[in-house]
């Protein structure tokens, strides 16, 4: 395709049809995605920042759940490449008037679209639509199950930053249990060779996490002493069916990071988080927008991810 240039006897092709998680991807895969993704990030810094790689084709974006920077990022990634774009939102659609997913989304294939990128609240959805549907499928986020395009995107940062990620410790913060970024950050953190610890409450961790081959601590200080780079998750109230922790003043004393515990650790780590933030629960601003921080990196680095993994899979329509 025209517009990025690639390296001589690179693999061109995922081995999956869809993007439905982390779980389905090869260590080439991801490793296709970055370099791709490397290649998509030259391109949206130079002053003309669009190539016609994906010009005739058509994506919808459907988003049956809220989303800021999933969905935006999803757009631009479509624009820069030339796509065609429609966009759909439950909340302004005729789901209100008892619509079923399946017709929905074939009513809008019927208008020749080539791709679907789908955010859902409930886990599977994509995996569901992508066995009812002929096209392909990206998973923007299926409730509490994955979110492959920002783990892709967490570890394109991590990478960037330390070079490799083999042997990198990671470890992930909060609200494991209800977190679709968690389970996606752990398939591809393991699958690259890097250590992963879940650090949070006991109520906020699966019961089997440590089956997936990640070390398990309930002290912060012990978490950020051990890790080169902390990526912070949001407590999801909006998921949780009961209370998990007395209160959350008492969720900010035992598990909020701010600059002071960060200044008081032996070496300089890198702080990430998925947004949004909630500020003063789980990051203080002035951790937030401190030197560790690479959050804003991980939203530039997201559109050039997403790039890669739409012209990667629309790749395989020809
Ligand atoms: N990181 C993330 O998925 O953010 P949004 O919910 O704003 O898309």
């Amino acid at each position: 395709m025209a517009g990025i240039t690639r390296k001589r006897g690179m693999k061109e092709q995922l081995s999956v049809k869809h993007l439905l998680g982390i779980k389905d991807l090869t260590v080439s895969d991801i490793q296709l995605i970055f370099d791709t993704a490397s290649n998509f990030k030259d391109v949206i810094n130079r002053p003309i920042k669009k190539v016609p790689s994906l010009r005739d084709i058509t994506i919808a974006n459907l988003f049956f759940e809220n989303s800021t920077r999933t969905r935006l990022s999803f757009e631009l990634a479509e624009k820069r490449l030339s796509a065609d774009i429609i966009n759909f939102s439950a909340s302004s659609s005729s789901v209100s008037k008892g619509e079923t997913l399946i017709d929905t989304v074939n009513n809008i294939l019927a208008m020749k679209v080539d791709m679907v990128v789908m955010r859902h609240p409930k886990p599977g959805a994509a995996i569901f639509l992508s066995k009812h549907v002929d096209c392909k499928i990206i998973n923007a986020g299926d409730g509490t199950h994955e979110h492959p395009t920002q783990a892709l995107l967490d570890a394109f940062s991590i990478r960037e930053r330390t070079g490799t990620l083999k042997g990198v410790k990671v470890v992930i913060i909060g609200d494991i249990m209800h977190s679709r970024v968690a389970l996606s950050n752990i398939f591809c953190l393991k699958k690259m060779g890097a250590e992963v610890m879940v650090c949070g409450p006991v109520t906020l961790i699966p019961k089997y996490i440590s089956e997936l081959g990640v070390k398990v601590e309930n002290d912060l200080s012990k978490a950020l002493n051990w890790c080169d780079v902390a990526n912070v998750l949001r407590i999801q109230l909006e998921r949780q069916d009961i209370r998990y922790f007395p209160s959350l003043r008492e969720y900010v004393m035992m598990y909020g990071i701010n600059k002071r515990i960060l200044d008081k650790l032996k070496k300089k780590i890198i702080l990430m988080h998925p947004g949004p933030i909630n500020r003063g629960v789980e990051l203080s601003s002035d951790a937030a927008d401190s030197g560790h921080s690479i959050i804003l990196q991980q939203v530039e680095n997201g559109v050039a991810v997403r790039m890669a993994v739409m012209y990667l899979l629309a790749g395989r329509i020809n």
